[in-house]
């Protein structure tokens, strides 16, 4: 471990989460892993400029990305950043994007659409040893990654679990439905129903409108797959944007006959703000990925499961067994 570096941008909401890992790694590990400044400037027409301001030569690096950014900034700093590194003789240089954005574009859904999470991939995986992430929108997006390239995908769901159980947010697990919002989900959804100990599983079939591009296309049908009446439900998704996603389906589960409603999405944007979620949920939940502040929803640390993944990356044990 003694070429490990973490490297952060020390005006960025990344900052606070990797020093999170590094005191995780001190605390548990009783290994120092340094924190290194990357300072990020922009040229009066918005060009980026950037500089690493300690010597990391021989370093394997670890660069901690706030994914709370511009999308836009957040993908050229990461092309600029892996050139700086590669030519400052890094070692090498190791991607954590607490969430990844662009990702929800995986397949070419329509003619003349970009599929932005292969676009992503191509661009900035040269010369990388490895990106770790958590929830993927889709876990075969690690397919658009070269295989000298691991792309580890870590799993939210114990850190939540263990959130839900110690502050008995949920009363009963037997009455409990864990509920993926679209079909695509269900996967994430079963982990979470296994570790909270709960049998019932359902989704909602989403079906959006194939005018228009991003935003623009509108949810258009929505059918619930399973069984709600008289019960209690957890919704868990990937991605909180503007919650449409959630209140629509809150609005479907109350017609029929759920009881309590509480939702967990991994990376909370929250474009829209709180009000709506607070107004249909009993508790909205997210994780830290996208470094959100503020108290008006539950924000469940996550940064230790990152802290882990590093350190067994470099000590070779496994990763999985986090997950199990
Ligand atoms: C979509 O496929 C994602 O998994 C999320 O459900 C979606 O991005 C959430 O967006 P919004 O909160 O704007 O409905």
């Amino acid at each position: 471990m003694d070429k490990v570096v973490l490297l952060a941008d020390p005006n960025s909401k990344a900052w606070d989460f990797a020093c999170k890992i590094c005191d995780y790694v001190q605390k548990t590990k009783d290994v120092f892993i340094p924190l290194r400044k990357l300072s990020v400037n922009q040229f009066r027409n918005n060009e980026i400029d950037m500089h690493v301001l300690e010597n990391i030569r021989k370093k394997e690096v670890y660069f901690i990305h706030d994914s709370s950014k511009n999308p836009q900034e957040w993908w050229v700093e990461l092309l600029l950043l892996k050139d700086l590194l590669l030519n400052a003789s890094a070692e090498s240089v190791t991607f954590v994007l607490p969430n990844m954005l662009y990702s929800r574009k995986d397949r070419k859904e329509k003619s003349r659409v970009p599929i932005s999470a292969r676009a992503l991939a191509w661009s900035i995986s040269p010369g990388l040893k490895r990106i770790i992430t958590m929830d993927l929108h889709a876990s075969q997006i690690q397919g658009f990654y070269p295989e000298n390239v691991p792309l580890d995908n870590l799993y939210s769901f114990p850190a939540v679990a263990k959130y839900i159980k110690e502050n008995n947010i949920i009363s009963s697990f037997e009455n409990l439905v864990v509920l993926s919002p679209d079909a695509g989900g269900v996967d994430r959804a079963k982990s979470f129903a296994q570790r909270l100990g709960c049998n019932s599983l359902a989704f909602i079939y989403k079906r959006r409108t194939t005018e228009g591009i991003g935003d623009s296309r509108q949810i258009e049908e929505t059918i619930l797959v399973g069984d709600v009446k008289d019960k209690d439900v957890l919704i868990v998704d990937d991605i909180i944007d503007s919650g449409g996603t959630l209140c629509k389906a809150a609005d479907l589960l109350k017609k029929s006959g759920a009881k309590k409603l509480f939702c967990y999405g991994t990376h909370g944007l929250f474009t829209n703000g709180t009000e709506e979620l607070k107004k249909n949920f009993d508790k909205v939940m997210t994780s830290n990925t996208n470094h959100r502040e503020g108290d008006d929803v539950t924000v469940i640390d996550v940064s230790h499961l990152f802290a882990e993944a590093i350190y067994r990356a470099q000590t070779g044990e496994s990763i999985s067994e986090l997950f199990r």
